[in-house]
């Protein structure tokens, strides 16, 4: 690629991060974006605290050399195992004028405003509920709006999106008790995020089993796109470092024809994949 295109960075395991993708392309038509799917290492979610730092990092480094001066983690187990890490001690240190943001400040954000009675369910990766991520950021960001957060891991539910296994039989199973368990954890949960950016490709069977209508489910796609139209708005010097030529790429470490496939269930438009090793 030439030295003028200056994409934003879109990282996640895998294809997840597409549904917070095509919510940026969607809002943001002009600026490039670089799409890094670490697909042949996927899951994240059941992986230990190093090992997804260690990935998360090969792959920002690697948007960076792809001429990204903005990579947005949309992986929350990235975003809870990495993100910190990242940015307060390897970005000093190997790109001071590169930012990396993530996933679960704007989701938090969000919720806060739209919870009547405070008390939130979050479903995620083991990974991430066992970060107690959202419960801290929560209780730090929400001013006092959210009074119980209930959290429930689903380690199944991103194997059967890559599976690409959604609305079968064994996805409602699964889908159904990890809900009914929540549920039953607090019964007067009125907001439930989903906090992992494969969930979106759930949504019916999640709405299904979700106990009553008045339940609001928060995807984070379009929250995190205005977020990042926001963020580009409010520092001009990280904005005019990205190019605005609306060009798309796509790497995966996985078959590249396997990820154009895929990719094109989740985006409804097909693409040219290339493979790449981290
Ligand atoms: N999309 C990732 C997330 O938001 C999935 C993590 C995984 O690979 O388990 O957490």
């Amino acid at each position: 690629m030439t030295t003028n295109y200056h994409p934003i960075g879109v990282f996640d395991s895998g294809y997840g991060g597409l549904t917070v993708l095509k919510e940026f392309i969607a809002l943001l038509p002009d600026y490039d974006f670089i799409y890094l799917g670490d697909n042949a290492r996927t899951p994240y979610g059941t992986r230990s605290f190093d090992v997804v730092y260690e990935y998360t990092l090969e792959a920002v480094q690697r948007l960076f050399d792809e001429g990204c001066y903005l990579v947005i983690l949309a992986c929350n187990t990235a975003s809870a195992k990495a993100l910190r890490t990242i940015q307060q001690r390897d970005l000093p240190r190997i790109a001071p004028n590169k930012r990396v943001l993530g996933v679960i400040r704007p989701a938090v954000e969000e919720v806060a405003g739209i919870t009547k009675n405070g008390h939130v369910g979050v479903v995620a990766t083991s990974g991430t509920v066992a970060s107690e991520s959202y419960p801290i950021e929560l209780e730090k960001w929400s001013g006092a709006r959210v009074k119980q957060t209930t959290q429930e891991a689903c380690p199944m539910w991103v194997p059967i999106v890559e599976s690409n296994l959604m609305n079968t039989a064994g996805a409602d199973f699964f889908i159904q008790s990890n809900l009914q368990s929540l549920f039953q954890k607090d019964p007067l949960i009125d907001s439930l995020i989903l906090g992992c950016t494969h969930y979106p490709l759930l949504i019916d069977s999640i709405r299904k089993f979700v106990p009553h209508g008045g339940v609001q489910v928060i995807e984070q796609g379009k929250i995190v796109a205005r977020k990042l139209q926001d963020y580009l708005y409010r520092h001009p010097e990280i904005d005019e470092n990205c190019t605005k030529s609306s060009v798309h790429r796509f790497l995966t470490t996985e078959d590249a024809h396997f990820f154009e496939v895929r990719a094109e269930q989740f985006l409804g438009y097909p693409i040219q994949a290339e493979k790449i090793e981290l």
